[in-house]
């Protein structure tokens, strides 16, 4: 059995990939109204101004390629069994080669029915149009978790932390429940480390790791590595 590792990402793990966080000057919650763009209120408004706010987005995921810290983190499976619970939308880390995560928030590479939450498809194109409808005649939409919709493996996430041996925080603000929740069911026993380049809340009892996430999670790999 090998030792078990969570690993809990949010934007900042994409930053040095291209991608813009959310709450960071120039951040996209700088540029956007969430209302707008990332609630289904916002949908029913107006799904147009919704689809070009994701459809750039995910053309900037497509053009953007995993940091040495997604690399890192997949290297981790050669001695740990890993699992990573994300709250991007990207598939970095599935590109860098981790073969376990869980889009808490969904997945912007998936399109999906806005009738029937069950019906999902692989995209086929980069884009979703207006028109674009699922067999069920209704709009797709990006397969995205928006605020006020339920989030995704919460269940599974909060057992796998309780079964860490170590749990790895990285790139998140903590602001957005309940996913925040999780770095608290990582057990006493556990080894825990939370990754930022800027001072923030870090939850009770992880050890600050103050700097970027290609800065620093290479080196904290190879240590734990090292000595496992
Ligand atoms: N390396 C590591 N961390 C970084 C880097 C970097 N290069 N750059 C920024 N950060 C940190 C910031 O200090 C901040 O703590 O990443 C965090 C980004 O916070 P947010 O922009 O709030 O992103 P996140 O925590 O993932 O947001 C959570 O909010 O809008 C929703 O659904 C959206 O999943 C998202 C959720």
């Amino acid at each position: 059995m090998k030792p078990k590792i969570v690993v809990f990402t949010g934007a900042g793990v994409s930053a040095e990939s291209g991608l813009k966080t959310f709450r960071d000057m120039g951040g996209l919650w700088h540029e956007h109204r969430l209302e707008d763009v990332a609630s289904p209120e916002g949908w029913r408004r107006d799904p147009a101004t919704v689809l070009r706010f994701y459809n750039e987005r995910r053309l900037g995921v497509l053009a953007a390629s995993p940091n040495a810290a997604h690399a890192a983190i997949a290297r981790l499976e050669d001695k740990f069994e890993v699992t990573i619970v994300t709250q991007n939308i990207d598939d970095l880390h599935e590109r860098a080669g981790s073969t376990r995560v869980l889009h808490v928030h969904g997945e912007i590479l998936k399109a999906r029915s806005s009738a029937d939450e069950s019906r999902i498809y692989p995209m086929r194109g980069p884009l979703i149009e207006l028109g674009d409808l699922c067999e069920l005649g209704s709009q797709l939409r990006p397969d995205v978790v928006w605020f006020g919709e339920n989030v995704r493996f919460l269940r599974e996430a909060a057992q796998h932390f309780a079964e860490a041996d170590k749990v790895l925080a990285i790139g998140t603000s903590l602001t957005v429940w309940p996913a925040a929740g999780l770095v608290d069911y990582a057990p006493a026993a556990a080894e825990r480390v939370f990754v930022s380049p800027d001072l923030q809340d870090v939850p009770d009892d992880y050890r600050f790791l103050r700097g970027t996430a290609v800065e620093t999670v290479p080196g904290l790999v190879e240590q734990w590595l090292a000595q496992a």
